[in-house]
């Protein structure tokens, strides 16, 4: 079989870098081509290993960059885009959402039409395919008893983030109805694991328990959200893209609905047993609670709510789940473990992130961007 040429986007973010270490590794002989703006969310340090293989190229540029976007479609041959590029953040939304409209939706439907220009209508293209990576957010918020989310759930998005993904959404389908491209559709839960930006409910708790600062928890923390570990959530998208499924939308989830106070409990948990165990790591950080015998849970701090917090996320992922046996590899317990072990071994990626130089530049120049 012909190698593939993929072009990702958004490669050097959280799930974009994890899904390039696990396509370098599950399909050598691929082409990958990420194309990532490095906004304050894109880190070159997470991609770096794979700069030296012959396969691979990291260009720095924006979605919206017609012209680029073209041109390394043309030169690279590329047959596949899996799209995660995106402003991410909801609580960023909220505060801004200009970013998350641009990149999004203006992004997103720039992408489009860079593929219908250069694949020609999705005819004579049979191995053609844009692959769309989108949030369970899109469905908005569950009561206690309601079902879980399924693919024909209808669209209620509350936050500018879930209305700007759920807009890119809408034009990846018109894309394909109207014009024949061979488009495919992922909505998944909560990620976590290696490379995840220390803003984020997981790695931030994780973090902050280390250096004695404050684990704040919004509301009366009984939010639920389904987690996922992020490599099943890339062996997930490498299973769609195997598929003939054009046109096609797959819910993924991690079977892991979980109150968000039960998920920062266990995580102060999983850093007491480790850190306890460890003079090693005692030393190393004398501010966390347990360092001196006591618990990372002394931090939890209940703060003002986020505005518009959906309640309860839940997928029903039996569609994806029939058609490929897809099953998440990693429990949550595993896979918490795994990430805390990650974020002990890897403290050179995450704390220049939290180097307040680096904040700075960074808050001046996602200002920039939004005014551009
Ligand atoms: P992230 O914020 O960690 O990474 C986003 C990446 O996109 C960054 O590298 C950033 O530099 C890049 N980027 C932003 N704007 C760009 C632009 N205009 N042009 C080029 N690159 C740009 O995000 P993530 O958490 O890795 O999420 C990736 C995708 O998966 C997103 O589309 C998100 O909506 C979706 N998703 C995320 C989750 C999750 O739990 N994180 C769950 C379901 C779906
Ligand atoms: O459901 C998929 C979505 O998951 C993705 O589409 C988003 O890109 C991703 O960011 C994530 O969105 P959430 O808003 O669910 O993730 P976040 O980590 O920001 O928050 C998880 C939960 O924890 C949420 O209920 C808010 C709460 N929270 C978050 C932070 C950052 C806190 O209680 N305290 C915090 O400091």
């Amino acid at each position: 079989m012909p190698a593939d040429r993929l072009l990702v986007t958004g490669g050097a973010g959280f799930i974009g870098a994890n899904f390039v270490h696990y396509w370098t590794q599950t399909h050598a002989g691929d082409r990958v081509v990420v194309l990532d703006a490095l906004t304050y969310a894109g880190n070159l340090p997470s991609i770096e290993s794979l700069r030296r293989l012959e396969t691979f190229r990291f260009v720095q540029g924006d979605i919206r960059d017609t012209a680029l976007v073209c041109k390394l479609m043309r030169e690279e041959r590329i047959n596949r885009i899996v799209h995660f590029a995106a402003e991410s953040h909801v609580d960023r939304s909220i505060h801004g959402p200009d970013a998350f409209i641009q990149t999004n939706v203006v992004g997103t439907c720039n992408l489009l039409q860079a593929a219908r220009d250069v694949w020609g209508d999705g005819k004579g293209t049979p191995d053609c395919r844009f692959h769309h990576v989108s949030t369970d957010e899109v469905y908005g918020t569950l009561a206690r008893d309601d079902p879980a989310f399924v693919e024909s759930t209808a669209y209620d998005p509350s936050s500018p983030y879930a209305a700007s993904k759920a807009a890119s959404d809408h034009f990846v389908r018109a894309y394909h109805r109207t014009y024949g491209l061979r488009i495919s559709i992922s909505n998944c839960s909560n990620n976590y694991g290696p490379y995840h930006f220390p803003e984020k409910l997981i790695p931030l708790m994780i973090v902050n328990a280390l250096s004695g600062r404050e684990l704040p928890v919004y509301g009366d923390g009984s939010n639920v959200r389904d987690w996922l570990f992020v490599e099943d959530h890339c062996r997930a998208i490498d299973q769609i893209l195997r598929m003939d499924c054009v046109g096609e939308t797959y819910n993924i989830g991690g079977r892991a609905e979980t109150a968000n106070l039960d998920l920062v409990r266990n995580l102060c948990r999983l850093l007491d047993e480790t850190i306890g165990a460890s003079p090693r790591l005692q030393e190393h950080y004398p501010d966390c609670p347990a360092a001196r015998g006591s618990s990372c849970a002394e931090l939890i701090t209940f703060v003002a709510d986020r505005p518009g917090h959906d309640w309860r996320y839940a997928i029903d992922a039996t569609k994806l789940r029939k058609a490929t046996g897809f099953q998440p590899g990693e429990s949550l317990v595993s896979g918490l473990r795994k990430t805390v072990s990650w974020y002990l071994q890897n403290e050179a990626w995450w704390r220049p992130l939290l180097d307040e130089r680096y904040a700075q530049w960074v808050q001046q120049n996602y200002k920039r961007s939004e005014r551009s």
